[in-house]
């Protein structure tokens, strides 16, 4: 990514205090944007902060207390937000809720809250910030992080899994309902990478890890760079003709195996001679 790929861009990040919304911040801001974060922890947004501003970059940084879910909120932080840095150019939707349980027993409020948070919460972010393009004739992208669950189903996270499947919906119907804007909407869905919100809640023994890194043929998790880096590309112009995509990259996790598996070397079979 060029220095100046993003300079005098304002990119506002939901979940941008920690895990791979911090790493999208750092990549933005590296390429010249000035980064806002958005969410719930006030100690989150501080960490956040004060990694962005020793990271690289010119830009300036901002943070605003936020729940996705309060769409009063949220309309708060956008004008917050460009009263600090400018008007947003660039929205990347992060924020998250996730834990593994059986889905019988899933609490109905549970579900709801992980749907309130990634699906609502994108929508009301993309609405508000939508507006705010569509109202001052501002070009945009926004990228919101989905998972391959999104499509494959994910026994364990029914919530997450319905959710992400409609932030993919979302994706594909603004893509279009808002290109005449000239605002590209687009999406990555990581297979599994490190952070402290997905390893303590998704694998949080050394031995489930070990079993969902044998799950994946490349061998190993995404980093958060190659994640944050893949993102960086969406949201530049170098990506300005892509609009609606998901890019997946999960070390082929979602693909299949075929009939005989991919665990042992795939053997010769003779041809029969008739
Ligand atoms: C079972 C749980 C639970 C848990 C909450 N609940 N945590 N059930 N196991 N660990 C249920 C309870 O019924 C609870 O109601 C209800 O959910 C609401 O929980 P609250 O704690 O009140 O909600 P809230 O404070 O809003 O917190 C939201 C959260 C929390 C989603 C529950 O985990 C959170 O803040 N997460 C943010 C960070 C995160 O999850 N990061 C991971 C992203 S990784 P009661 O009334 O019983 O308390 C990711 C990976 C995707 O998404 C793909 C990987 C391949
Ligand atoms: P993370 O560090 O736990 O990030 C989640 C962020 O969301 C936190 O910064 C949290 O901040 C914020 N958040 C949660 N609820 C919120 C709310 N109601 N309002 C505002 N902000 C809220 O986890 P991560 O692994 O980096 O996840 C980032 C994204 O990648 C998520 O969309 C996740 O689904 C996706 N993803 C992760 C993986 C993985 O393996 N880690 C794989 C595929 C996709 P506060 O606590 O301060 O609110």
């Amino acid at each position: 990514m060029e220095s100046q790929q993003f300079g005098g861009k304002r990119a506002l990040i939901t979940g941008g205090g920690t895990g791979l919304g911090l790493q999208i911040g750092l990549a933005l801001r590296r390429a010249g944007a000035s980064v806002a974060i958005a969410s719930r922890s006030e100690e989150h947004l501080e960490s956040g902060r004060q990694a962005l501003e020793s990271g690289e970059g010119p830009g300036t940084v901002a943070t605003s207390v936020c729940d996705v879910r309060d769409h009063h909120a949220v309309r708060r932080t956008v004008k917050e937000v460009e009263a600090a840095i400018g008007p947003i150019d660039l929205l990347v939707n992060n924020a998250a809720g996730n834990f593994v349980r059986p889905a019988e027993r899933l609490p109905e409020k549970a579900f709801s809250t992980v749907v309130d948070i990634v699906l609502n919460g994108t929508f009301n972010m993309s609405r508000a910030v939508g507006r705010s393009m569509i109202e001052g004739k501002r070009e945009g992208v926004m990228l919101n992080v989905v998972a391959t669950y999104a499509w494959t189903g994910g026994p364990g996270t029914v919530h997450s899994s319905c959710a992400k499947a409609g932030v993919l919906a979302m994706t594909r119907t603004l893509a279009v309902e808002w290109a005449r804007h000239g605002i590209r909407v687009v999406a990555v869905a990581p297979g599994p990478f490190d952070s402290s919100g997905a390893a303590d809640r998704l694998w949080p023994s050394r031995e489930l890890e070990q079993k969902v890194r044998e799950s994946i043929p490349l061998g190993r998790f995404a980093t958060r760079e190659e994640v944050a880096d893949a993102a960086a590309w969406l949201l530049s112009d170098a990506a300005g003709y892509v609009t609606g995509e998901c890019l997946t990259l999960d070390g082929g996790g979602w693909l299949g195996r075929g009939i005989l598996g991919a665990d042992e070397p795939i053997p010769t079979i003779r041809r029969r001679r008739r």
